[in-house]
């Protein structure tokens, strides 16, 4: 999945998106070493845990999403390395003390075989004994195959809009979900222009995270239902891992 075709929309769509990053900056804090992220986009985390004097090491695929981590972290003075690469493939020669994979970012592995090589590549860049914790989405969708507006309208300051609306298809089988975006930009004389992205998603299920992780070679991990470290329930929206590398 190449995030370069959506790096202009990702931070109007989630630069708000603040539910896990005092979380995240917990585990940096509690971290006895550097940390590395998985899947660091453009940056959103990644600067939050810099600014609180994280030693963070930001891993991603897209270069798009690079530039725009690097722009953020130029504009706050912050001195943060991303690093291009893949999960499953990424090698540094050093180990860390902490892993992390915020917002979803293990849902572009989209094989048994795909997520085991990552695992199996982030636990073989742990210390042992180091934590490794990341956050999924509890699998829940509203109406496929109809075009849907969940309220997302950027207003720009020269008076222009911009609606996403989209469209989702579910493969029940493969544990996919696909997501057509249809970005429509309204200019102030009214002129309509609309972009196109395409995201496709592999969601998990609890257990079959815990397997994974056991596979890969960590402990049994602790599971909760929000990042404040409640219980995961039927209510739950997001599910949060951590665990160990035995
Ligand atoms: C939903 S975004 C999360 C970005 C960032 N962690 C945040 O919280 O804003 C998922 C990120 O995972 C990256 N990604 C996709 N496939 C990946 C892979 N195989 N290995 C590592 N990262 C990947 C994408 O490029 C994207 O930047």
């Amino acid at each position: 999945m190449n995030y370069d075709d959506f790096a202009d929309l990702y931070d109007h769509q989630y630069d708000v998106y603040r539910d896990d990053l005092h979380y995240y900056a917990r585990v940096a804090e509690r971290s006895a070493g550097p940390l590395l992220e998985i899947g660091s986009g453009t940056g959103r985390v990644t600067a939050f845990l810099a600014r609180r004097g994280a030693d963070v090491v930001g891993l991603e695929p897209s270069a798009r999403m690079i530039e725009r981590a690097e722009a953020r972290a130029a504009q706050d003075g912050l001195k943060v390395r991303f690093v291009q690469g893949d999960a499953r493939t990424f090698k540094f020669e050093t180990r860390f003390a902490t892993v992390i994979a915020p917002f979803n970012a293990l849902m572009h592995l989209y094989t048994p075989g795909e997520q085991l090589q990552a695992l199996e590549n982030i636990h073989a860049h742990l210390h042992t004994g180091g934590t490794f914790t990341f956050d999924l989405y509890v699998p829940r969708f509203g109406k496929p195959n109809t075009v849907r507006h969940e309220g997302e309208t950027f207003h720009a300051p020269d008076g222009g809009r911009t609606d996403v609306f989209l469209v989702q298809r579910h493969d029940k089988p493969r544990q996919h979900i696909t997501t057509e975006y249809h970005v429509d930009t309204t200019a102030p004389d009214g002129t309509l222009s609309r972009r196109h992205y395409t995201l496709t998603q592999r969601y998990y299920t609890r257990y079959e995270v815990e397997w994974l992780l056991r596979f890969a070679g960590f402990e049994s991990p602790r599971v909760s239902g929000s990042f404040q470290g409640g219980p995961l329930e039927a209510s739950s929206d997001v599910m949060v891992f951590t665990t160990r590398a035995l």
